[in-house]
C-alpha cells in the first residue's frame, strides 16, 4: 500500500460528530459503550482515514496566504471538475457553464426541488432510503411516495419498475430522486436499469434529481454510469449532484456541485440557490476540491476502493460463516453495509432494538435500519482500517450474534 489506510487515528475531541456524538442523540446515535469497550464509529457516513496528500498540500498552500476575503470560483476549479468527470466517467461534453457550486448535496437537492415542485407535491423515492432525503423532504413539506427496492434471487437490490410506474401514475408524480450508487443498499445501477428508469420518467414527464455523491467509490466488476449519459432526454431532465466530500472524507469542509445541462432548469435552480444566501462559497472548499480532483489523487482513490472492497468482502464472508440468519447483499460500491437481521431475530426471539443495543454496549457503533425505511436492518460504515473492522466483527460474534 502506498497510502495510509491502516493507522487507527483517535478522533475524540477533534470535531468528529461520529465519535463525539455517541450517546447524545437518542434514537439516532449509538449509546455509550460499557466500561472496557471503546466505540468503533460505524454510523455516520464519513471515513476514519486521513485525506489524500494532494488535498493537504492544496489547503496548506492556500492557508500560507493568510487572507480569506470574498472570492470567485477559479478556472482551476472548473477545470478540475471537467477533468475528473472525463477521467472517471468518460463525460466529454461538460463545460464550466453547466457546473454550479453548492455548499452541500442536500442544499443542491432542495434548490432543485423548489423549481421542480412545490410543498405538498409528491416526490418519488426508493426505499430503503438515505435518511437525509427523508428528513430534508419532510422538513421542507414535500410528500414522499416510496417505491420499495426488492431483492432478487441473488439478494441483489433491484428497482421494481412496475411499482414505480403505478406510483408515478396514481400519484401524478413529476419529480423523482435517484440515488446512484444507492445508499444504504450499495447498489451501482447497471446501464439497463437506468435506461428503464429514465424511460419511465420520460413517459410520465418526471424530472429527476440524481444524487451521485457516492459515484467514485465503486468496486471491481462494476462501473458508475452517470444518469445524464443515458440519453439526450435523460441529460435534459436530470439535475445531477456530485461532491468530493464522500470520496475524499471532506464533509467537515463541505462543498458539492450541480451539473445541469438544461439551461431553463439551470437558471431557475441558480436563482433559488442564490435567493437564500445559504450558498455562499467557501474558499477552502474550492481548494480542497482542486487538490482532491488532481491527477495525483487518482491512485489514492484506487487504493481506497480496494481497501473498502476488502473490508466489505471480509464482513460479508464473516456474516455468512458465523451469523446464520443474518442476510447481506454484497455492496457493489460505497462503504455502507446493510444487513438484514429479520430471520436471526425470529430464530432467537429478539427484537431489533435488543440487537442494536447489544452491539452498542460493546462499542459497535452501528445504526438502526428503520431510519432508512427498512424493517429489521442495520447499517454499518466500514470505512476504517481493517483491524477495526476485524475487531467490530469479533465483538459481534462474541457478544451479539451468539
Ligand atoms: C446519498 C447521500 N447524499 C448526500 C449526502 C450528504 O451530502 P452533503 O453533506 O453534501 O449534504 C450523503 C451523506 O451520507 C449521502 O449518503
Amino acid at each position: 500500500m502506498n497510502y495510509d489506510f491502516t493507522s487507527v487515528i483517535d478522533r475524540k475531541g477533534r470535531d468528529a460528530y461520529a465519535v463525539d456524538w455517541i450517546g447524545k442523540e437518542p434514537g439516532i446515535a449509538p449509546e455509550v459503550p460499557d466500561e472496557g469497550f471503546d466505540c468503533i464509529p460505524m454510523w455516520v457516513a464519513d471515513m476514519n482515514f486521513p485525506v489524500a496528500p494532494p488535498i493537504v498540500e492544496a489547503l496548506t498552500e492556500r492557508i500560507r496566504h493568510p487572507l480569506f476575503g470574498y472570492f470567485e470560483l477559479s478556472e482551476r476549479y472548473f477545470e478540475a471538475i471537467i477533468r475528473w468527470q472525463e477521467r472517471s466517467r468518460r463525460v466529454r461534453d461538460l463545460r464550466a457553464e453547466h457546473i454550479y457550486m453548492d455548499n452541500g448535496v442536500m442544499g443542491g437537492l432542495i434548490s432543485a426541488l423548489k423549481v421542480l415542485c412545490s410543498p405538498g407535491d409528491p416526490v418519488l423515492l426508493h426505499a430503503p432510503v438515505y435518511r437525509g432525503f427523508k428528513d430534508t423532504l419532510h422538513l421542507c413539506g414535500y410528500h414522499i411516495v416510496y417505491s420499495r427496492l426488492i431483492q432478487d434471487e441473488n439478494h441483489v437490490w433491484r428497482m421494481d419498475f412496475a411499482d414505480m410506474e403505478k406510483r408515478i401514475s396514481e400519484n401524478g408524480i413529476h419529480t423523482a430522486i435517484l440515488c446512484s450508487p444507492h445508499n444504504p443498499c450499495g447498489r451501482v445501477w447497471e446501464r439497463e436499469e437506468l435506461l428503464e428508469a429514465m424511460e419511465l420518467f420520460r413517459k410520465y414527464e418526471v424530472f429527476v434529481v440524481a444524487d451521485e455523491i457516492w459515484s467514485d467509490l465503486i468496486f471491481k466488476g462494476h462501473r458508475h454510469i452517470p444518469v445524464q449519459s443515458i440519453s439526450e432526454d435523460a441529460k435534459n431532465r436530470t439535475v445531477s449532484l456530485y461532491a468530493p466530500t464522500k470520496t475524499f472524507n471532506l464533509a467537515g469542509i463541505t462543498g458539492s456541485y450541480r451539473i445541469v445541462y438544461n439551461s431553463w432548469l439551470r437558471d431557475r435552480i441558480e436563482k433559488e440557490a442564490e435567493m437564500t444566501f445559504y450558498n455562499n462559497k467557501n474558499v477552502l472548499s474550492m481548494h480542497a476540491l482542486i487538490g482532491a480532483y488532481s491527477p495525483e489523487s487518482e491512485p489514492w482513490v484506487e487504493e481506497l476502493c480496494r481497501v473498502l472492497e476488502a473490508n466489505m468482502g471480509y464482513a460479508c464472508t464473516y456474516i455468512r460463516k458465523y451469523f446464520p440468519g443474518v442476510s447481506v447483499a454484497e455492496p457493489e460500491g460505497t462503504y455502507m453495509l446493510f444487513i438484514d437481521c429479520g430471520r436471526w431475530c425470529q430464530i432467537h426471539k429478539k427484537t431489533l432494538d435488543e440487537v442494536l443495543k447489544a452491539g452498542w454496549r460493546v462499542g459497535v457503533g452501528w445504526q438502526d435500519g428503520r431510519l432508512f425505511e427498512a424493517d429489521c436492518h442495520i447499517r454499518l460504515n466500514l470505512a476504517m482500517p481493517f483491524v477495526r473492522v476485524q475487531e467490530a466483527f469479533r465483538r459481534l460474534r462474541a457478544y451479539v450474534f451468539c
